[in-house]
Protein backbone atom coordinates (compact mmCIF):
# COMPACT_ATOMS: atom_id res chain seq x y z
CA UNK A 1 0.00 0.00 0.00
CA UNK A 2 1.23 3.41 -1.20
CA UNK A 3 0.53 6.00 1.61
CA UNK A 4 -0.95 9.43 0.17
CA UNK A 5 1.86 11.90 0.75
CA UNK A 6 1.09 15.76 -0.99
CA UNK A 7 2.83 19.25 0.90
CA UNK A 8 0.25 21.17 2.88
CA UNK A 9 1.50 24.88 2.74
CA UNK A 10 5.22 23.64 2.93
CA UNK A 11 4.77 20.83 5.15
CA UNK A 12 4.78 16.78 4.55
CA UNK A 13 1.25 15.11 4.88
CA UNK A 14 1.40 11.68 5.06
CA UNK A 15 -2.56 9.81 5.19
CA UNK A 16 -3.20 6.51 5.15
CA UNK A 17 -6.59 5.58 6.52
CA UNK A 18 -8.59 8.27 4.44
CA UNK A 19 -12.17 7.38 2.90
CA UNK A 20 -10.95 7.14 -0.64
CA UNK A 21 -14.32 9.17 -1.45
CA UNK A 22 -13.40 12.14 1.16
CA UNK A 23 -13.49 15.73 -0.79
CA UNK A 24 -10.76 18.17 -0.11
CA UNK A 25 -13.06 20.48 1.33
CA UNK A 26 -14.10 17.99 4.03
CA UNK A 27 -10.46 16.95 4.89
CA UNK A 28 -9.48 20.78 5.48
CA UNK A 29 -12.59 21.20 7.37
CA UNK A 30 -12.67 18.33 9.51
CA UNK A 31 -9.86 16.90 9.76
CA UNK A 32 -7.13 19.45 9.87
CA UNK A 33 -9.39 22.38 11.39
CA UNK A 34 -8.73 24.71 8.40
CA UNK A 35 -12.66 26.17 8.41
CA UNK A 36 -11.24 29.21 5.80
CA UNK A 37 -12.25 27.40 2.91
CA UNK A 38 -16.17 27.64 3.23
CA UNK A 39 -18.84 25.27 2.09
CA UNK A 40 -21.82 27.12 -0.03
CA UNK A 41 -23.13 24.57 -2.63
CA UNK A 42 -20.81 21.28 -2.14
CA UNK A 43 -21.29 21.11 -6.26
CA UNK A 44 -18.30 23.45 -7.90
CA UNK A 45 -21.40 26.37 -8.24
CA UNK A 46 -19.93 29.09 -5.79
CA UNK A 47 -16.47 29.39 -5.38
CA UNK A 48 -16.88 29.67 -1.54
CA UNK A 49 -14.62 26.48 -1.58
CA UNK A 50 -11.56 27.32 -3.57
CA UNK A 51 -8.02 26.42 -3.18
CA UNK A 52 -5.38 26.36 -4.99
CA UNK A 53 -3.69 23.34 -6.19
CA UNK A 54 0.34 23.65 -7.17
CA UNK A 55 2.00 20.73 -9.58
CA UNK A 56 5.20 20.50 -10.75
CA UNK A 57 5.41 20.51 -14.68
CA UNK A 58 9.07 20.21 -16.69
CA UNK A 59 10.53 21.46 -13.65
CA UNK A 60 7.95 24.08 -12.96
CA UNK A 61 5.53 25.01 -10.74
CA UNK A 62 1.93 25.54 -11.94
CA UNK A 63 -0.76 26.85 -10.12
CA UNK A 64 -4.18 26.02 -10.40
CA UNK A 65 -7.47 27.55 -8.80
CA UNK A 66 -9.97 24.32 -8.00
CA UNK A 67 -13.45 23.98 -5.86
CA UNK A 68 -11.92 21.70 -3.02
CA UNK A 69 -15.69 20.45 -2.86
CA UNK A 70 -15.92 18.03 -5.40
CA UNK A 71 -11.98 17.64 -5.54
CA UNK A 72 -10.69 14.37 -3.99
CA UNK A 73 -8.27 13.63 -1.49
CA UNK A 74 -6.19 11.10 -3.27
CA UNK A 75 -5.44 13.90 -6.08
CA UNK A 76 -3.99 15.59 -3.91
CA UNK A 77 -0.88 12.59 -4.34
CA UNK A 78 2.45 14.34 -5.34
CA UNK A 79 1.24 18.05 -5.28
CA UNK A 80 1.31 21.04 -3.17
CA UNK A 81 -2.31 22.64 -1.09
CA UNK A 82 -2.67 26.27 -0.92
CA UNK A 83 -5.60 27.12 1.30
CA UNK A 84 -6.71 30.71 2.57
CA UNK A 85 -4.76 29.86 5.59
CA UNK A 86 -1.46 29.93 4.17
CA UNK A 87 -1.54 33.41 2.31
CA UNK A 88 -0.54 35.67 4.97
CA UNK A 89 3.18 36.10 6.00
CA UNK A 90 4.59 36.26 9.47
CA UNK A 91 1.13 38.37 10.07
CA UNK A 92 1.45 40.57 6.85
CA UNK A 93 -1.75 39.76 4.69
CA UNK A 94 -0.68 38.73 1.07
CA UNK A 95 -1.39 41.03 -1.76
CA UNK A 96 -4.68 39.25 -3.22
CA UNK A 97 -5.81 39.73 0.82
CA UNK A 98 -4.86 43.35 0.97
CA UNK A 99 -6.13 44.53 -2.04
CA UNK A 100 -9.78 43.34 -0.74
CA UNK A 101 -9.34 45.06 2.48
CA UNK A 102 -7.97 47.96 0.62
CA UNK A 103 -11.22 48.29 -2.04
CA UNK A 104 -13.72 47.47 0.44
CA UNK A 105 -14.40 43.95 -1.23
CA UNK A 106 -15.93 42.07 1.44
CA UNK A 107 -18.78 42.38 3.74
CA UNK A 108 -20.34 39.33 5.18
CA UNK A 109 -17.30 37.40 4.06
CA UNK A 110 -18.44 34.24 3.31
CA UNK A 111 -17.35 34.10 -0.47
CA UNK A 112 -13.72 36.20 0.94
CA UNK A 113 -12.07 33.53 1.23
CA UNK A 114 -12.81 31.44 -2.25
CA UNK A 115 -12.28 35.43 -4.46
CA UNK A 116 -9.29 35.83 -2.06
CA UNK A 117 -7.88 31.94 -3.57
CA UNK A 118 -9.36 33.02 -7.34
CA UNK A 119 -7.24 36.08 -6.94
CA UNK A 120 -4.16 34.83 -5.75
CA UNK A 121 -4.09 31.91 -8.17
CA UNK A 122 -4.67 34.97 -11.00
CA UNK A 123 -1.37 36.91 -9.15
CA UNK A 124 0.75 33.49 -9.89
CA UNK A 125 -0.36 32.69 -13.46
CA UNK A 126 0.63 36.34 -15.32
CA UNK A 127 2.63 34.57 -17.45
CA UNK A 128 -0.78 33.90 -19.11
CA UNK A 129 -2.19 37.08 -19.02
CA UNK A 130 -2.24 39.26 -21.89
CA UNK A 131 -1.87 42.92 -20.12
CA UNK A 132 -4.12 44.42 -22.59
CA UNK A 133 -6.81 42.67 -21.94
CA UNK A 134 -6.36 42.68 -17.79
CA UNK A 135 -10.04 43.10 -17.62
CA UNK A 136 -11.46 40.07 -19.41
CA UNK A 137 -8.55 37.90 -17.64
CA UNK A 138 -9.95 39.44 -14.23
CA UNK A 139 -13.61 38.06 -15.60
CA UNK A 140 -12.16 34.62 -16.25
CA UNK A 141 -10.48 33.99 -12.83
CA UNK A 142 -13.39 35.34 -10.61
CA UNK A 143 -16.48 33.88 -12.85
CA UNK A 144 -16.56 30.58 -11.01
CA UNK A 145 -17.19 32.96 -7.46
CA UNK A 146 -20.21 34.12 -6.45
CA UNK A 147 -20.67 36.92 -3.92
CA UNK A 148 -24.20 38.11 -2.94
CA UNK A 149 -24.01 41.49 -0.41
CA UNK A 150 -20.95 43.01 -2.07
CA UNK A 151 -21.14 43.73 -5.20
CA UNK A 152 -18.32 42.63 -7.96
CA UNK A 153 -16.96 46.14 -8.86
CA UNK A 154 -15.03 46.35 -5.36
CA UNK A 155 -13.87 42.60 -5.98
CA UNK A 156 -12.76 43.41 -9.54
CA UNK A 157 -10.72 46.32 -7.91
CA UNK A 158 -8.90 44.24 -5.44
CA UNK A 159 -7.89 41.73 -7.90
CA UNK A 160 -6.66 44.87 -10.46
CA UNK A 161 -4.55 45.93 -8.14
CA UNK A 162 -3.31 42.36 -6.95
CA UNK A 163 -2.99 41.48 -10.57
CA UNK A 164 -0.88 44.98 -11.01
CA UNK A 165 1.22 44.12 -8.09
CA UNK A 166 2.10 40.79 -9.64
CA UNK A 167 2.88 42.31 -13.24
CA UNK A 168 4.93 44.65 -12.16
CA UNK A 169 7.17 41.74 -10.96
CA UNK A 170 6.37 41.43 -6.73
CA UNK A 171 7.22 38.28 -5.23
CA UNK A 172 5.53 36.75 -2.50
CA UNK A 173 6.74 33.22 0.26
CA UNK A 174 6.23 31.45 -2.53
CA UNK A 175 7.81 32.24 -5.14
CA UNK A 176 10.95 32.97 -2.70
CA UNK A 177 10.46 29.05 -1.62
CA UNK A 178 10.14 27.93 -4.99
CA UNK A 179 13.51 26.12 -5.20
CA UNK A 180 12.70 23.91 -2.10
CA UNK A 181 9.47 23.46 -3.12
CA UNK A 182 10.50 22.04 -6.70
CA UNK A 183 12.83 19.91 -4.12
CA UNK A 184 10.27 18.19 -2.11
CA UNK A 185 7.77 18.09 -4.69
CA UNK A 186 10.07 16.05 -6.80
CA UNK A 187 10.90 13.61 -3.89
CA UNK A 188 6.80 12.91 -3.97
CA UNK A 189 5.56 9.81 -5.86
CA UNK A 190 2.72 10.88 -8.13
CA UNK A 191 1.23 7.12 -7.39
CA UNK A 192 -0.98 6.11 -5.08
CA UNK A 193 -2.77 3.46 -3.91
CA UNK A 194 -4.39 3.92 -0.24
CA UNK A 195 -7.37 2.28 1.18
CA UNK A 196 -9.60 1.87 -1.91
CA UNK A 197 -7.84 5.10 -4.11
CA UNK A 198 -6.03 3.97 -6.97
CA UNK A 199 -3.76 6.49 -8.67
CA UNK A 200 -1.98 4.43 -11.15
CA UNK A 201 0.58 6.39 -13.21
CA UNK A 202 0.86 3.94 -16.90
CA UNK A 203 -2.28 2.48 -18.48
CA UNK A 204 -0.78 -0.80 -17.75
CA UNK A 205 -0.93 -0.34 -14.30
CA UNK A 206 -4.88 0.79 -14.74
CA UNK A 207 -5.85 -1.92 -16.76
CA UNK A 208 -4.56 -4.20 -14.20
CA UNK A 209 -6.59 -2.14 -11.63
CA UNK A 210 -9.48 -1.83 -13.18
CA UNK A 211 -9.46 -5.83 -13.74
CA UNK A 212 -8.71 -6.11 -9.51
CA UNK A 213 -11.97 -3.66 -8.62
CA UNK A 214 -13.89 -4.53 -11.94
CA UNK A 215 -16.93 -2.23 -9.74
CA UNK A 216 -14.88 0.49 -9.04
CA UNK A 217 -15.44 3.73 -10.86
CA UNK A 218 -12.85 5.55 -13.06
CA UNK A 219 -12.83 9.47 -12.30
CA UNK A 220 -10.67 11.61 -14.17
CA UNK A 221 -10.80 15.43 -12.92
CA UNK A 222 -14.11 14.29 -10.46
CA UNK A 223 -16.16 17.64 -11.75
CA UNK A 224 -19.00 15.36 -12.49
CA UNK A 225 -18.37 12.83 -10.59
CA UNK A 226 -18.04 14.38 -6.99
CA UNK A 227 -21.50 15.43 -7.31
CA UNK A 228 -22.45 11.98 -6.39
CA UNK A 229 -20.64 12.03 -3.24
CA UNK A 230 -21.83 15.62 -2.42
CA UNK A 231 -25.59 15.90 -3.44
CA UNK A 232 -26.73 11.91 -3.80
CA UNK A 233 -24.24 10.85 -0.77
CA UNK A 234 -23.27 7.81 -2.14
CA UNK A 235 -20.38 6.12 -0.95
CA UNK A 236 -17.33 4.58 -2.84
CA UNK A 237 -15.31 1.87 -1.35
CA UNK A 238 -13.23 1.38 -4.00
CA UNK A 239 -12.06 4.35 -6.83
CA UNK A 240 -9.91 4.81 -9.64
CA UNK A 241 -8.56 7.50 -10.44
CA UNK A 242 -7.01 8.83 -14.20
CA UNK A 243 -5.29 11.87 -12.73
CA UNK A 244 -2.18 10.57 -12.69
CA UNK A 245 -1.59 9.08 -15.91
CA UNK A 246 0.43 11.04 -17.95
CA UNK A 247 0.03 8.80 -21.11
CA UNK A 248 -3.37 10.45 -21.25
CA UNK A 249 -2.72 14.36 -20.63
CA UNK A 250 -1.41 14.94 -24.43
CA UNK A 251 -2.85 17.27 -27.01
CA UNK A 252 -1.11 17.42 -30.17
CA UNK A 253 -0.85 17.28 -34.14
CA UNK A 254 0.25 14.34 -35.54
CA UNK A 255 -0.35 13.12 -39.02
CA UNK A 256 -2.67 15.91 -40.14
CA UNK A 257 -4.48 15.51 -37.02
CA UNK A 258 -5.49 16.73 -33.95
CA UNK A 259 -5.08 14.17 -30.95
CA UNK A 260 -6.13 15.18 -27.93
CA UNK A 261 -5.83 12.39 -25.39
CA UNK A 262 -8.84 12.08 -22.88
CA UNK A 263 -6.82 13.23 -19.50
CA UNK A 264 -6.08 16.72 -20.99
CA UNK A 265 -8.08 19.09 -19.33
CA UNK A 266 -10.60 21.60 -20.33
CA UNK A 267 -8.22 24.45 -19.17
CA UNK A 268 -5.22 22.58 -21.65
CA UNK A 269 -7.23 22.51 -24.45
CA UNK A 270 -8.20 26.14 -24.16
CA UNK A 271 -5.06 27.42 -23.78
CA UNK A 272 -4.00 24.98 -27.27
CA UNK A 273 -6.79 25.65 -29.62
CA UNK A 274 -8.34 28.58 -28.12
CA UNK A 275 -5.56 31.14 -29.99
CA UNK A 276 -6.41 28.91 -33.33
CA UNK A 277 -10.64 29.37 -33.43
CA UNK A 278 -12.45 32.32 -31.72
CA UNK A 279 -15.43 30.47 -31.18
CA UNK A 280 -13.57 27.14 -29.82
CA UNK A 281 -12.38 29.64 -26.85
CA UNK A 282 -15.30 31.79 -26.36
CA UNK A 283 -17.32 28.31 -25.75
CA UNK A 284 -14.32 26.97 -23.59
CA UNK A 285 -13.99 30.57 -21.60
CA UNK A 286 -17.61 29.55 -21.15
CA UNK A 287 -17.64 25.91 -20.03
CA UNK A 288 -17.65 26.02 -16.13
CA UNK A 289 -15.05 28.26 -14.61
CA UNK A 290 -11.19 28.33 -14.16
CA UNK A 291 -11.83 26.27 -11.65
CA UNK A 292 -14.13 23.53 -12.88
CA UNK A 293 -11.56 24.24 -16.04
CA UNK A 294 -8.53 22.94 -14.35
CA UNK A 295 -10.09 19.67 -13.18
CA UNK A 296 -11.87 18.52 -15.84
CA UNK A 297 -11.06 16.18 -18.60
CA UNK A 298 -12.03 15.96 -21.96
CA UNK A 299 -12.13 12.03 -21.54
CA UNK A 300 -14.98 13.07 -18.48
CA UNK A 301 -16.89 14.77 -21.30
CA UNK A 302 -17.60 12.31 -23.14
CA UNK A 303 -17.18 9.35 -20.90
CA UNK A 304 -20.41 11.31 -18.57
CA UNK A 305 -22.68 11.41 -22.12
CA UNK A 306 -24.52 13.99 -20.53
CA UNK A 307 -27.20 15.13 -23.93
CA UNK A 308 -25.54 19.10 -22.27
CA UNK A 309 -22.16 18.91 -22.29
CA UNK A 310 -20.19 21.21 -24.68
CA UNK A 311 -17.49 19.29 -26.35
CA UNK A 312 -19.40 16.45 -28.15
CA UNK A 313 -21.56 18.68 -30.27
CA UNK A 314 -18.29 20.48 -31.10
CA UNK A 315 -16.21 16.90 -31.96
CA UNK A 316 -19.26 15.31 -33.48
CA UNK A 317 -19.81 18.46 -36.14
CA UNK A 318 -15.81 18.21 -36.90
CA UNK A 319 -16.44 14.39 -37.29
CA UNK A 320 -13.56 13.16 -34.80
CA UNK A 321 -13.24 9.64 -34.02
CA UNK A 322 -12.94 8.62 -30.56
CA UNK A 323 -9.84 5.99 -29.29
CA UNK A 324 -12.04 3.39 -26.88
CA UNK A 325 -8.78 1.21 -25.39
CA UNK A 326 -8.75 -2.13 -23.22
CA UNK A 327 -5.78 -4.17 -21.69
CA UNK A 328 -6.10 -6.45 -25.07
CA UNK A 329 -7.21 -4.00 -28.00
CA UNK A 330 -7.92 -0.75 -28.89
CA UNK A 331 -10.81 0.37 -31.68
CA UNK A 332 -11.54 3.65 -32.82
CA UNK A 333 -14.98 4.86 -34.05
CA UNK A 334 -16.68 8.14 -35.11
CA UNK A 335 -17.84 9.90 -32.03
CA UNK A 336 -21.67 10.01 -32.77
CA UNK A 337 -21.72 6.78 -32.87
CA UNK A 338 -20.24 6.28 -29.23
CA UNK A 339 -23.74 7.72 -27.57
CA UNK A 340 -26.66 5.48 -27.66
CA UNK A 341 -29.28 6.61 -25.88
CA UNK A 342 -29.65 8.82 -22.17
CA UNK A 343 -26.37 8.26 -20.52
CA UNK A 344 -25.93 5.30 -22.70
CA UNK A 345 -23.24 4.75 -24.93
CA UNK A 346 -20.64 2.07 -26.56
CA UNK A 347 -17.87 1.81 -23.66
CA UNK A 348 -17.37 -1.55 -22.65
CA UNK A 349 -16.79 -2.28 -18.87
CA UNK A 350 -12.93 -2.84 -19.55
CA UNK A 351 -12.46 -0.27 -21.47
CA UNK A 352 -11.78 3.84 -21.20
CA UNK A 353 -11.58 6.56 -23.88
CA UNK A 354 -7.99 7.43 -24.36
CA UNK A 355 -8.06 9.84 -27.26
CA UNK A 356 -9.97 11.73 -29.50
CA UNK A 357 -9.19 13.05 -33.08
CA UNK A 358 -9.72 14.77 -36.02
CA UNK A 359 -8.46 16.62 -39.02
CA UNK A 360 -6.41 19.55 -38.30
CA UNK A 361 -7.39 21.37 -41.45
CA UNK A 362 -10.53 22.49 -39.44
CA UNK A 363 -9.01 24.65 -37.98
CA UNK A 364 -6.36 25.87 -40.10
CA UNK A 365 -7.69 26.31 -43.40
CA UNK A 366 -8.74 29.50 -44.92
CA UNK A 367 -11.72 28.32 -46.32
CA UNK A 368 -13.08 26.45 -43.36
CA UNK A 369 -15.78 27.57 -40.64
CA UNK A 370 -16.71 26.48 -37.46
CA UNK A 371 -19.15 28.53 -35.70
CA UNK A 372 -20.29 27.13 -31.55
CA UNK A 373 -22.96 28.61 -29.70
CA UNK A 374 -23.77 28.17 -26.10
CA UNK A 375 -27.06 28.99 -24.90
CA UNK A 376 -27.58 29.21 -21.33
CA UNK A 377 -29.04 30.98 -18.30
CA UNK A 378 -26.10 32.43 -17.57
CA UNK A 379 -23.30 33.75 -19.46
CA UNK A 380 -20.14 32.38 -16.80
CA UNK A 381 -20.40 29.27 -14.80
CA UNK A 382 -23.63 27.11 -16.75
CA UNK A 383 -24.52 24.44 -18.60
CA UNK A 384 -25.92 25.23 -21.99
CA UNK A 385 -29.73 24.98 -22.72
CA UNK A 386 -28.49 24.45 -26.32
CA UNK A 387 -25.48 24.45 -27.96
CA UNK A 388 -25.28 24.37 -31.82
CA UNK A 389 -22.01 23.33 -33.37
CA UNK A 390 -22.01 24.43 -37.56
CA UNK A 391 -18.96 23.35 -39.45
CA UNK A 392 -18.19 24.19 -43.28
CA UNK A 393 -15.02 22.68 -44.52
CA UNK A 394 -15.03 24.71 -47.56
CA UNK A 395 -17.11 27.82 -48.04
CA UNK A 396 -16.18 28.26 -51.90
CA UNK A 397 -17.25 24.92 -52.59
CA UNK A 398 -20.99 24.43 -54.18
CA UNK A 399 -23.39 23.21 -52.95
CA UNK A 400 -22.71 23.68 -48.59
CA UNK A 401 -21.43 21.04 -47.68
CA UNK A 402 -21.77 21.43 -43.62
CA UNK A 403 -21.94 19.35 -40.55
CA UNK A 404 -24.19 20.41 -37.91
CA UNK A 405 -24.34 18.62 -34.19
CA UNK A 406 -26.42 19.90 -31.10
CA UNK A 407 -26.12 19.40 -27.44
CA UNK A 408 -29.40 19.96 -25.53
CA UNK A 409 -32.15 19.03 -28.16
CA UNK A 410 -32.19 15.47 -27.44
CA UNK A 411 -31.27 12.43 -25.16
CA UNK A 412 -27.56 12.32 -26.30
CA UNK A 413 -25.27 14.56 -28.89
CA UNK A 414 -26.40 14.59 -31.92
CA UNK A 415 -25.94 15.21 -35.77
CA UNK A 416 -28.43 17.20 -37.22
CA UNK A 417 -28.58 14.22 -40.83
CA UNK A 418 -31.41 15.93 -41.79
CA UNK A 419 -30.77 19.55 -42.03
CA UNK A 420 -27.30 18.66 -43.87
CA UNK A 421 -29.35 16.99 -46.30
CA UNK A 422 -31.35 20.16 -46.53
CA UNK A 423 -28.65 23.07 -46.51
CA UNK A 424 -26.92 20.86 -49.11
CA UNK A 425 -29.92 21.78 -51.86
CA UNK A 426 -31.57 25.11 -50.13
CA UNK A 427 -29.56 26.87 -47.11
CA UNK A 428 -31.46 29.79 -47.27
CA UNK A 429 -34.99 28.74 -47.34
CA UNK A 430 -35.58 28.90 -43.76
CA UNK A 431 -39.45 26.74 -44.11
CA UNK A 432 -37.49 23.88 -45.39
CA UNK A 433 -34.58 24.53 -42.59
CA UNK A 434 -36.85 24.25 -39.71
CA UNK A 435 -39.29 21.59 -40.93
CA UNK A 436 -35.63 19.77 -41.00
CA UNK A 437 -34.63 20.78 -37.43
CA UNK A 438 -38.24 19.33 -36.65
CA UNK A 439 -37.67 15.73 -38.24
CA UNK A 440 -33.91 15.72 -37.00
CA UNK A 441 -35.01 17.04 -32.81
CA UNK A 442 -37.56 16.36 -30.53
CA UNK A 443 -36.64 18.02 -27.62
CA UNK A 444 -37.92 17.82 -23.95
CA UNK A 445 -38.66 20.32 -21.43
CA UNK A 446 -36.74 20.41 -18.23
CA UNK A 447 -35.34 22.62 -15.65
CA UNK A 448 -33.53 24.21 -18.52
CA UNK A 449 -35.38 25.22 -20.94
CA UNK A 450 -39.22 24.16 -22.40
CA UNK A 451 -39.05 21.89 -25.62
CA UNK A 452 -40.58 25.00 -27.39
CA UNK A 453 -37.71 27.15 -26.80
CA UNK A 454 -34.98 24.69 -28.05
CA UNK A 455 -36.30 24.27 -31.39
CA UNK A 456 -36.55 27.71 -31.83
CA UNK A 457 -33.71 28.51 -30.76
CA UNK A 458 -32.17 25.67 -32.65
CA UNK A 459 -33.51 27.27 -35.91
CA UNK A 460 -32.65 30.77 -34.74
CA UNK A 461 -28.80 29.85 -34.58
CA UNK A 462 -29.05 27.96 -38.03
CA UNK A 463 -30.06 31.44 -39.23
CA UNK A 464 -27.39 33.29 -37.02
CA UNK A 465 -25.07 31.32 -38.71
CA UNK A 466 -26.32 32.29 -42.19
CA UNK A 467 -25.91 35.70 -41.57
CA UNK A 468 -22.15 35.45 -40.01
CA UNK A 469 -21.51 33.29 -42.85
CA UNK A 470 -22.54 35.97 -45.79
CA UNK A 471 -20.88 38.53 -43.38
CA UNK A 472 -18.03 38.27 -41.48
CA UNK A 473 -18.98 41.18 -39.48
CA UNK A 474 -21.70 39.99 -38.89
CA UNK A 475 -20.76 37.77 -35.67
CA UNK A 476 -19.55 40.71 -34.40
CA UNK A 477 -22.38 43.19 -34.72
CA UNK A 478 -24.91 40.45 -33.09
CA UNK A 479 -22.69 40.17 -30.35
CA UNK A 480 -23.38 43.56 -29.61
CA UNK A 481 -27.07 43.54 -30.04
CA UNK A 482 -27.19 40.69 -27.45
CA UNK A 483 -25.09 42.92 -25.21
CA UNK A 484 -27.22 45.85 -25.45
CA UNK A 485 -30.52 43.47 -24.68
CA UNK A 486 -28.41 42.42 -21.75
C1 LIG B 1 -19.86 23.93 -11.64
C2 LIG B 1 -19.79 23.07 -12.87
C3 LIG B 1 -19.88 23.66 -14.10
C4 LIG B 1 -19.83 22.88 -15.26
N1 LIG B 1 -19.91 23.49 -16.45
C5 LIG B 1 -19.88 22.74 -17.58
C6 LIG B 1 -19.98 23.37 -18.85
O1 LIG B 1 -20.07 24.60 -18.97
N2 LIG B 1 -19.97 22.56 -19.94
C7 LIG B 1 -19.87 21.21 -19.84
O2 LIG B 1 -19.87 20.53 -20.87
N3 LIG B 1 -19.76 20.59 -18.66
C8 LIG B 1 -19.76 21.32 -17.54
N4 LIG B 1 -19.68 20.71 -16.31
C9 LIG B 1 -19.64 19.26 -16.25
C10 LIG B 1 -18.23 18.67 -16.08
O3 LIG B 1 -17.32 19.60 -15.60
C11 LIG B 1 -17.68 18.14 -17.39
O4 LIG B 1 -18.53 17.15 -17.91
C12 LIG B 1 -16.27 17.58 -17.28
O5 LIG B 1 -15.64 17.61 -18.51
C13 LIG B 1 -16.20 16.20 -16.70
O6 LIG B 1 -14.84 15.82 -16.69
P1 LIG B 1 -14.16 15.20 -15.42
O7 LIG B 1 -12.77 14.87 -15.78
O8 LIG B 1 -14.34 16.06 -14.23
O9 LIG B 1 -15.04 13.86 -15.26
P2 LIG B 1 -15.30 12.98 -13.98
O10 LIG B 1 -16.24 13.66 -13.08
O11 LIG B 1 -14.04 12.49 -13.39
O12 LIG B 1 -16.04 11.74 -14.69
C14 LIG B 1 -17.29 11.92 -15.30
C15 LIG B 1 -17.71 10.59 -15.94
O13 LIG B 1 -16.89 10.30 -17.04
C16 LIG B 1 -16.25 9.04 -16.90
N5 LIG B 1 -14.90 9.17 -17.42
C17 LIG B 1 -13.98 10.12 -17.10
N6 LIG B 1 -12.88 9.95 -17.85
C18 LIG B 1 -13.09 8.86 -18.61
C19 LIG B 1 -12.31 8.16 -19.58
N7 LIG B 1 -11.09 8.56 -19.94
N8 LIG B 1 -12.84 7.05 -20.15
C20 LIG B 1 -14.09 6.65 -19.83
N9 LIG B 1 -14.88 7.27 -18.94
C21 LIG B 1 -14.38 8.36 -18.34
C22 LIG B 1 -16.30 8.73 -15.42
O14 LIG B 1 -16.32 7.33 -15.20
C23 LIG B 1 -17.59 9.39 -14.99
O15 LIG B 1 -18.67 8.55 -15.26
C24 LIG B 1 -19.69 21.47 -15.15
C25 LIG B 1 -19.57 20.88 -13.89
C26 LIG B 1 -19.61 21.66 -12.76
C27 LIG B 1 -19.47 21.02 -11.41
S1 LIG C 1 -18.79 25.01 -2.00
FE1 LIG C 1 -19.59 26.02 -3.74
S2 LIG C 1 -18.06 25.62 -5.21
FE2 LIG C 1 -17.44 24.46 -3.53
S1 LIG D 1 -19.44 39.28 1.10
FE1 LIG D 1 -21.25 38.21 1.59
S2 LIG D 1 -21.43 36.79 -0.03
FE2 LIG D 1 -19.78 38.00 -0.61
Amino acid sequence: MRVLRFLLNNILIEESGLPPDMTVLDYLRERKRLTGSKEGCASGDCGACTVVVVSLKNGQLQYASINSCIALMGDLQGRQLITVEHLADDGKLHCSQQAMVDHHGSQCGFCTPGFVMSIFALTKNTVSIDSQHKRKSIEHYLGGNLCRCTGYRPIIDAASTALDWALAGNTDQFSENRAATIQQLQALEAEVDTTGFHRPTTLDALFQCKAQYPDAPVVAGCTDFSLEITQRLKQYPQVISLSGINELGFIEQRNGQWCIGAGCSIAALLSTLGPLNADIADMLYRYGSTQVRNSATVGGNIGNASPVGDLPPLFIALQADVVLRSAAAERVIKLESFFQDYKKTVLQADEIISEIRFDSSALDCEHSVLKIYKISKRIDDDISSVCAVFYCPNTTVKPMVLTAAFGGMAAIPKRALELERVVSASPENMQLIGDALDKDFQPISDARASAGYRITVAKNLYRKFLLELKDTQAAHRLHHLEIDHA
